[in-house]
């Protein structure tokens, strides 16, 4: 029984440090994978410098967002930003990427995201 119960608990303080609770923090090797990451999945629409301006993102409605704004739907932390990745926006132009990218990946990509904001 008590063998059970040890599992359970690991379980649990398992589950709970790989949740979205605290993301990696921002390296500079995750700035360089997160700003090479953004060149291929994202720029097209966000821009290059995140302000919405990319060459396919001119004809969205709605734009694409741009990265200095305030309005950010899941919050402007490392964690809204990385959920907003993950599930992408539903009726919008904005997909998720959780199958496509890995969790280390869209976390350097949320980074990457907050550096183009300026913050
Ligand atoms: C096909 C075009 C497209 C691509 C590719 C794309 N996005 Fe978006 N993104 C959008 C649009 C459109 C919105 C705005 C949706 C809205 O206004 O609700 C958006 C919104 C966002 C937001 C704001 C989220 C929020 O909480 O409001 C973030 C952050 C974001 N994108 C990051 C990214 C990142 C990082 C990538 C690359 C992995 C990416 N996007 C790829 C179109 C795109």
């Amino acid at each position: 029984m008590r063998q059970i119960a040890t599992a359970l608990i690991g379980t649990l303080l398992i589950g709970s440090t790989s949740s979205a609770k605290g993301l990696a923090p921002a390296t500079p090797q995750m700035l360089e994978l997160g700003k090479s990451l953004y060149a291929t999945n994202c720029l097209a629409c966000h821009g290059e410098k995140g302000d919405g301006n990319g060459p396919a993102g001119k004809m969205m409605k709605p734009k694409p967002r741009e990265f200095a704004s305030a309005d950010f739907k899941n919050g402007a932390t490392p964690e809204g930003i990385f959920k907003s990745i993950s599930e992408g926006l539903p009726g919008t132009a904005m997909a998720p990427f959780a199958k496509k990218l890995s969790d280390e990946e869209r976390t350097s990509l949320a980074h990457y995201v907050l550096k183009l904001r300026g913050k």
